[in-house]
């Protein structure tokens, strides 16, 4: 008996096409960054206004200028475990389009740690994925747009981003910075080029944030990520 199946070479419709006009479900994910930087409100804040318009326009020169879709390996991380259970929150929360978009491209994603070395502790808590940049998929190297994604009870350390300027989104799960407010789904904070931060999150949910780098090409295409030196490392050495 012929097996239908057998016949001919499948097409495959999870394979990326070259340019991410042939690639609707980039092109909408895209789409929902710039809703994001377009619609929010910038709280009265010049600084957040004006990064705003910058990540804003970056991503209009992309759609206008139909890159490349590089051929990124999907890969998982143990935090990974908590996507599911995130895309369920996120769909019933301020940012359920995005969360949803995301979903649909969730087979694609490259999930890594971008630190040499990670704490032990932290490889089962964190990982991120880019969405757009010098690596792809969409390639840009203007910014770099993505998700990072936290178990419950994560304390992410102390770190800052040399020349450049980062700004979260939350798309679901509650966070708090630097020991300071509650964030929520729908909240954007704004962290300028060196500025130390640490995260925090909730105890119950895991915490999906979306987020964009804008700095120099040459800075996000080697961004050299590590963690800050501790308070009490840096009391040791005497400094
Ligand atoms: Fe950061």
């Amino acid at each position: 008996m012929t097996d239908p199946y057998h016949l001919g070479a499948a097409p495959d419709l999870t394979c990326d096409p070259d340019h991410l006009a042939d690639s609707p479900s980039w092109i909408y994910l895209l789409r929902e960054f710039q809703f994001l930087y377009r619609d929010g409100s910038d709280g009265g804040s010049t600084a957040i206004r004006s990064h705003r318009k910058r990540v804003r326009e970056a991503i209009s020169i992309i759609l206008d200028a139909n890159p490349a879709i590089l051929s990124r390996t999907p890969s998982v991380q143990p935090v990974t475990a908590h996507l599911p259970r995130a895309f369920d929150l996120g769909r019933r929360a301020a940012l359920s389009s995005m969360s949803a978009a995301l979903e649909r491209v969730s087979d694609r994603l490259t999930w890594e740690f971008g630190y040499a070395k990670v704490p032990k502790p932290l490889e089962k808590k964190y990982a991120y994925c880019e969405v757009a940049g010098p690596q792809g998929p969409i390639h840009s190297d203007r910014l770099i747009l993505g998700f990072v994604l936290f178990a419950p009870s994560t304390t992410y350390p102390q770190h800052s981003h040399h020349d450049i300027e980062e700004s979260y989104i939350s798309v679901c799960g509650a966070w708090s910075e630097n020991q300071t407010a509650v964030y929520a789904p729908g909240s954007l904070i704004l962290n300028s080029a060196g500025t130390e931060h640490r995260i925090t999150t909730g105890r119950t949910d895991p915490c999906l944030l979306a987020y964009a780098w804008i700095g120099p090409s040459e800075r996000l295409a080697a961004p050299a990520m590590k963690f800050s030196r501790s308070s009490k490392a840096r009391t040791r050495e005497g400094i």
